[in-house]
């Protein structure tokens, strides 16, 4: 059956997946909040992520670095100069635009990458361009939007207090480049992994949690040796295909963009992204991996007085490493992989079941133990105690079997272990498999391994 994006995103909302932010205040503008099941899911997906990137890496480290930062960080990036959109309102309904996603939403043809606010100013007129709210075709002069969000640190709210919260995590690897390599005396090649989250005042935000203003980024800033940089692009190019596919996502909803050159920054000699066929939707980007160069560390060297140079023991040469740059939105990663695994399953003329085929460690509860009647409840959560010490595990006695099964189903536990009065003597369950729907007794001393096995593999 053909699912749509709303269809979806109501299932998040009534499940406990995801709220809306500040709910009983009436919302706040595009503000997601993730109910249990929302943040269990994110918790296994970053797990993951650790997993594959940084605990069998034989690169990497992980660092947590401070969301507010030294401003004159955000002074070296060029974000204080040129992190804006371009921001037009239609002088009828006052509604508001990006200038240039506005054209391109318009008129695909027209190549607004690297056009300046004249041109795009320009492109409006000349191309007839109307307000999508109200269709009158008037617009104020593109001005220029600050997207980072400003706060103030101390008392005074005055320009020498104003700070920033960070618009991505990578600047917090960067400041810690030098400390880190002093610190866990490595050399290069050396990757250096942050997870948290992101602030930025999108004019735009929407469709759900696909961009909003405050979101999480898990990062790798990898630094090399100069000259090395197309080899280890591609080495992270197959790295995170390789980390993509542990997703489970389907192979034709996952492509692979190279940008084209009047995408990329100016020194930038290559970006990947990939992206996700949301439905409803269309593609949209999922991460991106860049060629970086020396650009950041320059720059820092340059506003900080710092050296930062590297001494390459093998050579003796000093240089100013280059960076290979994995970004990977964890939000958007999460909303491709539940609208992937999202089924409405016919299982006969007049009975269907909504199932989450979420790969089984990603899953929210990766088990659930059902006792068969309320009589069993003792001895079958003694089962659910010992199953949490080493998953996920969730314990439910209400409601029949089969209701509670299909509860499973439609939050994509691949699990589920039914206790009954058998158990009292055999000592063992039933274990459902949600895809198949199979069931097979299992002895209660195996389950746990068992469990183990099943959810680790291809991982
Ligand atoms: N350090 C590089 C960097 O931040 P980016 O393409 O701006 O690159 C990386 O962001 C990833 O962060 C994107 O691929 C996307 O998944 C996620 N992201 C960016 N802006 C977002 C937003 N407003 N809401 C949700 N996710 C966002």
């Amino acid at each position: 059956m053909e699912k749509t994006f709303e269809e979806i995103t109501t299932h998040l909302l009534n499940y406990g997946f995801v709220y809306q932010g500040s709910e009983i205040y009436g919302g706040i503008s595009n503000t997601w909040d993730y109910g249990p099941l929302g943040t269990l899911l994110k918790n296994h997906l970053k797990e993951l992520w650790i997993r594959h990137f940084v605990r069998e890496n034989p690169y990497n480290v992980q660092i947590d670095p401070a969301i507010i930062m030294n401003p004159k960080v955000w002074e070296a990036t060029g974000h204080v100069s040129n992190f804006h959109d371009p921001l037009v309102d239609c002088k009828y309904c006052k509604s508001r635009y990006r200038a240039d996603d506005l054209i391109k939403k318009q008129h695909p043809e027209i190549d607004v990458e690297g056009m300046d606010n004249i041109m795009l100013n320009q492109a409006i007129k000349d191309n007839g361009i109307v307000c999508p709210n109200c269709g009158k075709s008037s617009f104020t002069d593109i001005r220029q939007f600050q997207m980072m969000f400003k706060t103030f640190i101390g008392v005074t709210e005055e320009k020498s207090s104003t700070v920033y919260l960070r618009p991505e995590t990578a600047q917090g690897i960067f400041v810690n480049f030098k400390n880190v390599l002093r610190t866990t005396r490595r050399k290069l090649p050396i990757g250096i992994c942050d997870i948290g989250k992101a602030f930025r005042n999108e004019i735009t935000p929407g469709n759900f949690t696909f961009r909003t203003r405050e979101f999480e980024q898990m990062e790798i800033e990898f630094f090399i040796k100069p000259g090395e940089d197309e080899k280890w692009f591609e080495y992270y190019k197959d790295n995170c295909k390789a980390f993509v596919e542990k997703l489970g996502l389907e192979d034709e909803h996952v492509r692979y963009r190279d940008h084209e050159k009047n995408e990329l920054a100016f020194y930038s000699k290559g970006t990947t992204d990939i992206e996700y066929l949301f439905p409803s939707l269309g593609w949209g980007e999922l991460m991106g991996i860049a060629m970086r160069g020396d650009y950041d560390l320059s720059r820092h060297v340059s506003y900080s007085k710092q050296d930062l140079s590297y001494l390459d023991p093998e050579t003796n040469q000093r240089y100013i490493p280059h960076v290979i740059e994995p970004s990977f939105g964890l939000d958007r990663l999460m909303l491709a992989l539940l609208c992937d695994s999202y089924e409405i399953q016919k299982l006969s003329e007049n009975d269907s079941r909504v199932v989450l085929h979420l790969n089984s460690f990603l899953a929210p509860y990766q088990v659930a133990v059902l006792p068969l009647s309320n009589k069993l409840n003792d001895e079958a959560y003694k089962v659910f105690l010992s199953l949490s010490k080493r998953f996920d595990a969730t314990f439910d006695t209400t409601g029949s079997i089969g209701k509670r099964y299909r509860r499973e189903d439609a939050i994509g536990t691949p699990f589920c272990v039914t206790f009954d009065f058998n158990s009292l003597e055999d000592k063992q369950v039933t274990i459902r498999e949600r895809d198949s729907m199979e069931q097979k007794r299992i002895p209660i001393s195996d389950l746990s391994d068992y469990l183990y096995e099943q959810i680790n593999k291809d991982l």
